[in-house]
């Protein structure tokens, strides 16, 4: 590729993730997306992995589940002109330190709400990472078709939970069974709910922003309270700013019913339009680095668990930050030095894995990797020496208490621990008075993961006792005095030696917070 050509195909990327609670229906607009980048012809093809019975316990059943959700872990399309990757970030079971890290590697989020329930916690976690990377993020207000709360209250609680503008660019006309369409700001139009014919689809506008008084819809006394809603929104909501999108200050809202694929398709055209394509990314010494500098570059924020223990071949995932991914070329990887070959590269599809031989800035790749990488490694082909600033660190909120079952076998455990915390399987804490360890987790399936790996590829049965969910909080070490710590709040350091509490509620903190004023706990991302 030529310097124009890498620019072009740069500027047609645009790399998101989308973010909600388990059950808000990101599964199925994902799936209605990739129907209409013509990835998928029919709907069920994505949402047929939840169908199989899962059972938490049984290794097999996970890799069953993961095997299926690796190849959906990044699916890309085409669409208007543009190149779209959307990263998968699991919710339910899967639910680990992964999904926050694969937010480091998008340049958009959205964020997909169940308009019955409005945000949930695991939306505000996700949210929180997001919003401190400053991308924008793009809500859709999901399941129109059922009856929801009221949408003025929806757009509040976005300000009030999240502290972040919501400007909406649509808004529904009924809801549930009285549901009769959309009100289309941006386009000056409202988008009919079940139109007999696709004639019907959209009805213009006039200047007023009325239906002209012939439309049936106009005697209906939803549609009025619409206008009533719409003249609010006009004269005393926010006003939209693409300055404060980019920023991630101020989201764009769209309602719609994901199952029945009404809103979606509006939804995905402003998306497109209002989307960034990939930005520079900063260096430890805080260069930043172009995604159209001609050196390829990027940066590891996945590892996928080798599935399979006759083959100890993990998949390892980069984000491509600079330049033209080539299968084969020789890459530094910034950590050891050591020049690498990239020849087994692939790319994941909705169902089927397609090898991939070239790639540019924005995009994803898996590689096959047999132990080279780390999480938050640098890769690189040019000449000058770069490193990426490191992946953050996340606050985990499950603990359990670790031992080896064996004490003849201190050796393998000790090495299983070290390299799978350093691959960030796991978050790794000693207590300070006994020095046992205890393990930190944000989702169950690490611990699982933690297990299965320490007996199959370390050949060392580990012993876990859960110390429940505890409230992790680091203090200053100059501030710190052993004696602080009592029977609610465990006093741990982590991989780095600082000293962090483990509260044991939050009533539990407080009393701390009340008992010494002057200290400063604080949290991780
Ligand atoms: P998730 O990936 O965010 O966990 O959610 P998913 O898409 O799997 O959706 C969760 C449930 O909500 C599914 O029903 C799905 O059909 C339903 N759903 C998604 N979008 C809408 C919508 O716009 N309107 C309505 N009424 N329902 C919606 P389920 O019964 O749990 O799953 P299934 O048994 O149908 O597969």
């Amino acid at each position: 590729m030529n310097k124009q050509e890498l620019a072009d195909a740069v500027a047609k990327r645009r790399t998101f993730a989308i973010i909600s609670h388990p059950d808000a229906g990101k599964t199925t607009i994902t799936e209605q997306l990739l129907l209409f980048g013509g990835v998928i012809r029919e709907a069920g093809t994505v949402k047929g992995r939840k169908s199989g019975h899962y059972a938490k316990s049984d290794w097999m059943a996970i890799e069953k589940q993961r095997g299926i959700s690796v190849t959906s872990s990044v699916m890309q399309f085409n669409y208007q002109g543009k190149r779209i990757n959307i990263l998968d970030t699991p919710g339910h079971e899967d639910f680990s330190e992964d999904t926050y890290r694969t937010l480091m590697a998008v340049d958009a989020a959205v964020m997909v709400i169940d308009s019955a329930k409005g945000i949930e916690a695991q939306t505000k976690k996700l949210f929180k990472v997001v919003k401190q990377r400053g991308i924008p993020i793009f809500t859709f207000m999901n399941k129109l078709d059922r009856d929801g709360r009221e949408p003025l209250d929806l757009i509040a609680e976005l300000e009030d939970l999240l502290g972040i503008e919501g400007y909406a660019m649509n808004w529904p006309i009924g809801s549930g069974k009285t549901l009769l369409g959309l009100y289309d700001r941006v386009n000056n139009r409202i988008e009919n709910y079940r139109p007999e014919t696709e004639a019907d689809r959209f009805s213009p506008l006039d200047d007023e922003g009325k239906l002209p008084a012939d439309n049936p819809i106009t005697k209906d006394a939803s549609y009025r309270a619409t206008l009533d809603d719409i003249e609010l929104l006009d004269d005393a909501g926010n006003t939209f700013s693409e300055d404060k999108i980019m920023r991630g200050d101020q989201t764009p809202v769209f309602f719609g019913s994901a199952l029945t694929n009404f809103g979606v398709e509006t939804f995905l055209n402003s998306f497109v339009k209002y989307a960034p394509a990939p930005s520079a990314k900063k260096t430890v010494d805080g260069t930043p680095v172009e995604p159209t500098a001609p050196d390829f570059s990027g940066f590891i924020f996945k590892i996928q668990a080798n599935m399979n223990p006759a083959h100890r071949d993990r998949i390892a995932f980069v984000r491509i930050v600079s330049g033209e991914f080539d299968r084969g070329m020789d890459v530094t990887l910034k950590r050891t030095g050591k020049t690498i070959r990239l020849s087994n590269s692939t790319e994941f599809m909705a169902d089927s894995r397609e090898t991939v031989n070239t790639a540019v800035a924005g995009d994803i790749v898996g590689l096959y990797d047999t132990g080279n990488f780390q999480i938050g490694d640098t890769i690189y082909s040019g000449k000058q020496d770069l490193e990426f600033e490191p992946l953050p660190q996340f606050t985990p909120e499950l603990f359990m208490r670790v031992t080896a079952k064996n004490v003849m076998k201190q050796k393998s455990f000790h090495k299983g621990m070290q390299q799978l915390v350093q691959e960030g399987a796991v978050q790794l804490y000693r207590t300070y008075s006994t020095n046992d360890y205890i393990l930190g987790a944000v989702g169950q399936l690490q611990f699982e993961v933690f297990k299965f790996r320490m007996e199959n590829e370390y050949n060392s049965e580990v012993e876990m006792t859960p110390i429940g969910s505890r409230t992790a909080r680091w203090i200053d070490p100059d501030q710190l005095d052993e004696k602080m710590s009592s029977s609610r709040n465990l006093l741990v350091k982590d991989v780095h030696g600082d000293p962090l509490f483990l509260f044991e509620n939050q009533f539990a903190e407080r009393w701390f917070a009340d008992k010494y004023p002057d200290v400063k706990l604080h949290a991780k991302l």
